[in-house]
This record gives structure tokens, sequence and C-alpha cells, in this order.
């Protein structure tokens, strides 16, 4: 089966991305939301994010146009095409919200179709017992992701090669780069980034620096486009605790603990960028 026709479930942060990706390059694109009135905000936001593309010269006016045309918003999963080849979920990082649509799914869509979840930290394996486990795999895309260049593909317990090749090969043809990850807690770029942040909460917390200081010596020393504490900013406190806690709980191991001063500013609501204050005041 040729991958030709792609339906993305959700369209918030990163689904409105992964459908920009593919649409950009050809596919045909269903973009699935709860409703209307969210589908058209997310086309809109694609729309906007297509300008800036413009202005940036990284694509043509024509490219735009196009790109918007292979794209069909669709409210409700019910209403989800039975013939797409691939499925992309992005909808909140919850296991019994992803379980129930891909279950739903599993009943839609027809057989030989793949199903691939953008889940940051939640177990392919898990996910897959709603069905087709031998087609079924983790497509981990970055934000902003009609940028950044990784996609982390995770293999499944039952994933087969078939998918996996499949799956890569896709990668490619969006010009990105597929790294192969099996499944276990963090994948690799959460396994290494979350812990990474935590011992800098850590580092704040005892007092050894300043958090001006702890972002400094990791953007001047290691050359990090951002530091630690403004990055745990950026991708929300609560989030970070709640991957920190899916290692910790994954992995039964000491080293993943939560820092408390993190727990402590995620319960004061302090969640970084979006609340308007976390490490630093927005
Ligand atoms: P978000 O909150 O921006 O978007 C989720 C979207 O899903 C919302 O627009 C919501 O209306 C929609 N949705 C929820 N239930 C739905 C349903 N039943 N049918 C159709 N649409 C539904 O979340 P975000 O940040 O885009 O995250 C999505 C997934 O991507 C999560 O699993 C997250 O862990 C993962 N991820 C997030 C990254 C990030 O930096 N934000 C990076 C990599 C992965």
């Amino acid at each position: 089966m040729e991958i030709k026709k792609i339906s993305v479930i959700g369209g918030g942060t990163m689904g409105n991305g992964i459908a920009h990706v593919f649409a950009l390059k050809g596919f045909d694109v269903n973009l699935v939301e709860m409703n209307n009135e969210l589908a058209d905000k997310a086309l809109k936001t694609i729309s906007s994010n297509l300008d800036r593309q413009v202005k940036k010269n990284v694509i043509s006016e024509e490219d735009k146009t196009n790109t918007l045309k292979n794209i069909k918003p669709v409210a409700g999963i019910e209403n989800t095409p039975s013939d797409s080849d691939l499925i992309i979920e992005a909808v909140y990082e919850n296991k019994d919200v992803k379980l129930n649509i891909f279950n739903k799914l599993n009943g839609i869509i027809k057989e030989e179709s793949i199903f691939a979840s953008n889940t940051s930290s939640i177990s392919i394996t898990e996910l897959s017992v709603t069905g087709r486990p031998d087609r079924f795999i983790g497509m981990h895309f970055m934000n902003p992701v009609p940028v950044m260049k990784l996609v982390e593909i995770i293999r499944g317990y039952s994933t087969s090669d078939a998918t996996f090749n499949q799956i890569k090969e896709l990668t490619l043809k969006l010009d990105k780069t597929p790294v192969e990850v099996h499944d276990y807690p963090g994948f690799i770029s959460n396994r290494i980034l979350m812990p990474m942040i935590n011992e800098a909460i850590f580092a704040l917390m005892e007092g050894v620096a300043s958090k001006e200081d702890i972002d400094a010596v990791m953007k001047l020393g290691m050359n990090h486009p951002m530091g630690p504490l403004t990055l745990a900013d950026f991708i929300g406190l609560d989030v970070c605790l709640a991957i920190m806690e899916v290692l910790y709980n994954g992995y039964n191991d000491s080293k993943y603990r939560p820092c408390p001063l993190l727990k402590k500013m995620v319960a004061a609501g302090k969640l970084g960028r979006k609340s308007g204050e976390g490490f630093y005041k927005y």
C-alpha cells in the first residue's frame, strides 16, 4: 500500500504542524478536530504559518495555495474518511483519551492502514492494544513541526518491520530525519532532555546558582540554543512534571524523581509561558 491519504487527529500545536508538512509535500490530508470551529481555527493557524514561510522565501505563494487545497477539515472522529492510509493521532497527552480514539478509529478505518501516535511519553505498545499492533507505531515530531528536522519513530513490541520501513520512508519524503527508537519510557528525546531540565531545577532549589546563571552555563558553555529553565517554561512545567513521572514510574528508578521545586511550582499554577509565569515572568 502506498501512503497517500493521511488523517491527522487533533489540530492543536502539533496536529496543525503535522498536517502542514504533509500537505506541503502534496499528500491529501484530513485534519480532524472535535468540531468545525476548532478545525477552522487549526486551518487559520496553518495559513498564517505558511505566510511566515512565504515571507522568509522558504516556500512560494503557489506552494501556500496548493498546501491549503490539500487539507480538508473534518469535524468529529466518527467522520474520519475510512480510506485513510495513515492515521496520525495528536490529541491531548492522556492515555484514556488516546485509547478511546484508537478504539473508535479501528472500527472505521480500512484494515491495511497504519495507526501512528505523536505521543511524547505514553507507551506505543500499551496504545496498540486497541488493534492492529503490527501496524501501530510512534511518530514523534518535534515542535515547531515545519521547522524541526527530527522524527523519533517508535517501534512498539509488535510493530512489524514492514510498518517501520514504510514510516521511515515516509518521514524521508517530508525531508525530515527519522531515528529508530524502541518503546521504553521517554523514548530517547525526553529520557535525556527531561532529567537535564530536572537537574537544573534541583541546582536552582539547592541554591547552587541563580536561574539566569544556570541558563547561561548551558547556553554559552554547551552551546544550547536555550537554557534549561527557559526551555522548561517554554514546554510547560506541568508537561515536564508529567514526563518525569512517566520516567520515574516506568523505570522505578530514583534517578528520575521529579524535583520538589518543580512539583511545588506546578501546584502553585506557575506553569511557564502559558500561565504568564514559571521560572521567569512573561
Ligand atoms: P494541544 O492541546 O495543542 O492539541 C490537542 C488538540 O487535540 C486540541 O486542538 C483538541 O481540540 C484536539 N482533540 C482532543 N480530543 C479530540 C478528539 N476526540 N477528536 C479530535 N480532536 C481532538 O496539544 P499538543 O501540544 O499539540 O500535543 C498533542 C500531542 O503531541 C500530545 O500527545 C503531546 O504529548 C505530543 N507532543 C507535543 C509536543 C509539544 O511541544 N507541544 C511535542 C511533541 C509531542
